[in-house]
């Protein structure tokens, strides 16, 4: 037996406080999800010295409980209502139970598989910061006397839970980063080369402002990240536009602007079957950007807080940047006719609130201007 405090069920205070800096190091470093949910299994073991800890993740689309166990090369999977851990996933119930046989929500089936004995168990939901479940922790058979998880157990856990929820969160969306780049690139491959004459610079500066405006708004630091992955796909739409519209020198007749709106629902219908938040994202900031506040933009004619907050971020980083950069239709405009423009706009083309905010942040977003300036098109001589 390797009970080192036979007596007591509970990790002692001075023990409790090593593993929680250990981990709490460890995690801060760690982004990737398979890494850092082997770490937080192994801090709920310590902490609830428990014979085994795992760490149930929801995948609500494929309705599925998933884990990743040390070594194992694969993940092991639930359905999202199974047994104990889906009672406490559905529920959001913490469950103690010192006889999993006796209980008819316990499911024997990874025993069967496994040939282990399953006796006590600890169930515990695990949140993300919007409070939404994500997961469950799951502590079983404790390694002490008497072998029941106690109150202590739970504290303990459900502190281990909550910082659990932000970090598995932050990884999770790293890891959409991830499979999001890959898909754009298949994306981007499957429909050609964008010739839109608008430069790379462009949509990196769209994409800074927006997240300047994002957090001068109050959002998360989450959120305005992902504004920022998101607004560079904003005009996406436009490779699907003809070259003799797309790259006119001079101003649009009625009919041509009316096929150049489409690049709006024509970037949504891209992303729109997307799981992945970003791309989810991508969506709505490619088909909103051009609504107008007063209800007279397109393609929807929508008005006021109708139109997603993340398509009225983009409209003003997007609108300060084109105004700004010459096209081929159009001068570059000087700084003060373009900052004019936006103020008279407010509460007609642009959000008020997000005009207030510009204006606020604007020491920032010309830091930004300067930063990523467009180099000369072509070398003199
Ligand atoms: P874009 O060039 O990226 O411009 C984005 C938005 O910035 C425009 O959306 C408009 O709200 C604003 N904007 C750009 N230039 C001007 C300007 O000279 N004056 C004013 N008041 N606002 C300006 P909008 O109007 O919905 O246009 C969407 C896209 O359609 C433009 O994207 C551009 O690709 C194309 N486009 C619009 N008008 C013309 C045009 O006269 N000629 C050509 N060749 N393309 C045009
Ligand atoms: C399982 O992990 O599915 C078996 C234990 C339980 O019923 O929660
Ligand atoms: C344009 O780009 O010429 C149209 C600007 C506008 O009226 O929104
Ligand atoms: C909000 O609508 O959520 C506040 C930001 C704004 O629109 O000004
Ligand atoms: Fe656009
Ligand atoms: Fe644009």
């Amino acid at each position: 037996m390797n009970n080192r405090q036979p007596f007591s069920s509970d990790i002692p205070a001075e023990d409790l406080l090593k593993i929680i800096f250990e981990y709490a190091s460890k995690l801060a470093h760690e982004n990737d999800l398979d890494t850092l949910h082997i770490l937080m299994a192994e801090m709920g073991k310590k902490l609830t010295m428990a014979d085994r800890c795992t760490l149930w993740i929801a995948d609500p689309h494929e309705r599925k409980l998933w884990t990743k166990v040390a070594h194992g090369i694969d993940r092991i999977e639930i359905p999202l209502s199974s047994g104990l851990v889906g009672s406490s996933y559905q529920s959001g119930e913490t469950i103690i139970i010192h006889d999993a046989y006796t209980d008819s929500r316990f499911n024997p089936d990874i025993d069967k598989k496994s040939g282990y004995l399953t006796k006590s168990i600890l169930c515990i939901p695990i949140r993300n910061a919007d409070k939404e479940i994500i997961g469950v922790y799951q502590a079983v058979n404790k390694q002490s006397y008497p072998s029941i998880f106690s109150e202590k157990d739970i504290t303990y856990l459900s502190l281990a839970a909550t910082y659990t929820g932000q970090s598995i969160e932050k990884a999770i969306l790293y890891s959409e980063l991830v499979e999001s780049q890959k898909e754009v690139i298949y994306t981007m491959g499957s429909i050609g080369e964008s010739r839109s004459a608008e430069t790379g610079n462009h949509v990196k500066r769209v994409a800074k402002y927006s997240y300047i405006i994002a957090r001068g708004a109050g959002l998360s630091e989450e959120e305005a990240s992902l504004i920022e992955l998101a607004s560079p796909m904003h005009d996406i739409g436009k490779v699907s536009i003809p070259d003799a519209i797309l790259n006119k020198p001079g101003k649009l007749t009625n009919e041509e602007f009316a096929v150049m709106k489409q690049h709006t629902l024509t970037g949504y219908s891209i992303f729109k079957n997307s799981k992945r938040k970003i791309l989810q994202a991508a969506a709505v900031i490619a088909k909103t950007h051009h609504e107008k506040w007063n209800g007279k933009g397109y393609p929807e004619g929508l008005s006021g807080e109708e139109i997603p907050l993340y398509g009225r971020i983009v409209a003003i980083a997007d609108v300060f940047d084109a105004l700004a950069t010459e096209r081929p239709y159009k001068k570059a405009w000087p700084l003060e006719e373009i900052l004019n423009l936006i103020n008279q706009e407010k509460g007609k083309h642009f959000d008020p609130q997000l005009v207030d905010v510009f204006f606020d942040q604007l020491p920032k977003i010309l830091e930004i201007r300067s930063l990523y300036a467009e180099k000369p098109e072509r070398m003199s001589g």
